[in-house]
C-alpha cells in the first residue's frame, strides 16, 4: 500500500508528550510552540501493526504477558539476519522495556561507583545522566568536527580506554545528535582498543534501522565473534516503525555469562522481565511485514532532509546543516549567528517558536548547535523553517 506521510495527524488528543500542550508549555516556557523535540514520528504507523493491535485490542483481556514465543523470537531472528547480516541465537535475546533503562542496568552490573565510562558527545544525553546518576565518571571523548563532518579521535579514546578505571564504552551507532553512521573501519578500531584494554561496549542500535541512501550500517557484533562476546547490543523496532511508546526492546547478549548477569538484574533485581501486551504483536507484525512501510518512510526522510537542507542554504545562509547519514534528526550548527546558549534558546522558543532540543544538552561540542527531528509532515517542516526565517528576520530590524 502507499502511505501519505504529508497527512497530519492530531496528536494533541492522545498524551503524546511531544504534543502536549501544558507540557509544551512548561518546557519551553512558551506558548503556540510546534514540536520537533522529541524522536519520535508524526507518521502513521505501518497498517500491519495497527492492524496486530487492534485485533489484539478486540480479545478484551489485557493481563500479563510472555513473549518467549516462537513468533516474536523468530521476528527478532529474522531481522537481524536478514536486515542486519547477524545471525542470532534466541537465547541471545534479552527483553527490557526500554533502552534507556537496559543501558542504565548495564552500567550498575558491569562498572562499579567512581569507575569510568567512555561516551562520545555531543551524545544523546541520559548516557551521561545514566553514568553520573549511578555515581560513575563520565569520560568524554569528544567527535572532532570540521568541515561539517564529525569523526572519532582515537588517539583520545585510546588514552581514555588505557585508563585502569575505565570499564565501560556506550557507542551510539548510528549517532545521536550528529547523524554519522559510523564504517566497519571506525568501529573496528574502536572495537579492538576496547577490547586491548578489557573495556565492554554497550552499542545503542536504537536508530540501526533508519539509514539513509548511500550509507550501511555495520551491526557492531557482525565484525568479529570477539566483538560479539565483548558487546550488549541495543535494538527495538520502537524508532524503525515509529512505536516507542509500546516500551518493547530486546538487547542481544551472545555470551552467556555476561547475559546472566544482565538478567540478574534486569529481572531478579528490578522485576522488569514482562513485557507490554501489545508491544509484543506490534514487534512480531513490524518485523515480519512492516518493511514496506519502513522503505517509503525512509524515502520521505530523504526527502525532508533535502528539502531542509535546500532551505538553509537559501534561506539561512548563516547556519550549517550536517550532513546527514542516518536517522531523522537534522543537526544543525547556528554559532555563526553570534548568540550565546542563552540567547539562541530563547530565540527558538519565545520569538521563532519552535521546539527543539538544544545542542549544548548534548554535552561538549553541543553549544551553538540544535536538534531538528523531520520525521514530519512536510508542511510542519516548512512551518518550522519559516518561524526561524521571521523571527531572524524580525530581530535584525
Ligand atoms: C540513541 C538513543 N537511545 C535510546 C533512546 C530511547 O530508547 P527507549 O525509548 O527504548 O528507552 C533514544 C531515543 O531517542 C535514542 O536516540
Amino acid at each position: 500500500m502507499k502511505y501519505d506521510f504529508d497527512r497530519v495527524i492530531d496528536r494533541t488528543r492522545t498524551n503524546s508528550i511531544k504534543w502536549n500542550k501544558d507540557f509544551l508549555e512548561e518546557k519551553f516556557e512558551s506558548d503556540d510552540i510546534l514540536p520537533f523535540w522529541v524522536a519520535d514520528m508524526d507518521f502513521q504507523c505501518p497498517q500491519p501493526i495497527i492492524d496486530a493491535v487492534k485485533k489484539r485490542a478486540a480479545e478484551e483481556i489485557y493481563g500479563y504477558a510472555w513473549h518467549k514465543i516462537p513468533t516474536y523470537l523468530d521476528a527478532v531472528i529474522n531481522w537481524m539476519k536478514r536486515k542486519h547480516d547477524w545471525k542470532i541465537d534466541s537465547d541471545w535475546i534479552v527483553f527490557s522495556p526500554g533502552i534507556v533503562p537496559a543501558i542504565y542496568m548495564l552500567i550498575q552490573t558491569f562498572s562499579n561507583r567512581g569507575e569510568k565510562i567512555i561516551i562520545q558527545p555531543p551524545v544523546y544525553q541520559p548516557f551521561s545522566e545514566g553514568i553520573e546518576n549511578n555515581r560513575r565518571q563520565v569520560l568524554t571523548n569528544q567527535l572532532l568536527y570540521e568541515n561539517q563532518k564529525y569523526t572519532i579521535d582515537f588517539e583520545d579514546f585510546e588514552e581514555k580506554a588505557k585508563d585502569p578505571l575505565t570499564k565501560i564504552f556506550i557507542l551510539c551507532s548510528p549517532h545521536n545528535p550528529v547523524g554519522r553512521v559510523w564504517t566497519e573501519k571506525e568501529l573496528k578500531k574502536l572495537g579492538d582498543i576496547c577490547l586491548e584494554n578489557d573495556i565492554l561496549i554497550v552499542s545503542d542500535e536504537i536508530h540501526h534501522d533508519l539509514i539513509l541512501p548511500g550509507y550501511k550500517h555495520t551491526l557492531f557484533s557482525t565484525i568479529s565473534e570477539e566483538f560479539e562476546n565483548n558487546s550488549f547490543i541495543c535494538t527495538a523496532p520502537s524508532k524503525t516503525f515509529n512505536i516507542a511508546g509500546l516500551q518493547t526492546s530486546n538487547i542481544i547478549i551472545p555470551d552467556e555469562r555476561k547475559r546472566d548477569a544482565f538478567t540478574n538484574t534486569i529481572a531478579s533485581r528490578n522485576g522488569l522481565e514482562l513485557p507490554n501486551v501489545f508491544g509484543i504483536v506490534a514487534l512480531i507484525a513490524g518485523y515480519d511485514k512492516g518493511e514496506e512501510w519502513l522503505d517509503q518512510v525512509l524515502r520521505y526522510i530523504e526527502a525532508n532532509f533535502k528539502f531542509l537542507k535546500e532551505s538553509v542554504n537559501e534561506r539561512l545562509p548563516d547556519v550549517d546543516l550536517v550532513d546527514p547519514e542516518g536517522t531523522y534528526l537534522a543537526w544543525l550548527n547556528f554559532s555563526k549567528l553570534s548568540m550565546d546558549n542563552n540567547e539562541l534558546r530563547k530565540f527558538m522558543f519565545k520569538k521563532a517558536k519552535v521546539g527543539l532540543y538544544e545542542g549544548k544538552m548534548y554535552g561538549p561540542g553541543g553549544e551553538g548547535f540544535m536538534r531538528i527531528n523531520v520525521a514530519c509532515p512536510r508542511s510542519l517542516l516548512e512551518e518550522c523553517m519559516t518561524r526561524i526565517v521571521n523571527a531572524l528576520k524580525e530581530k535584525s530590524t
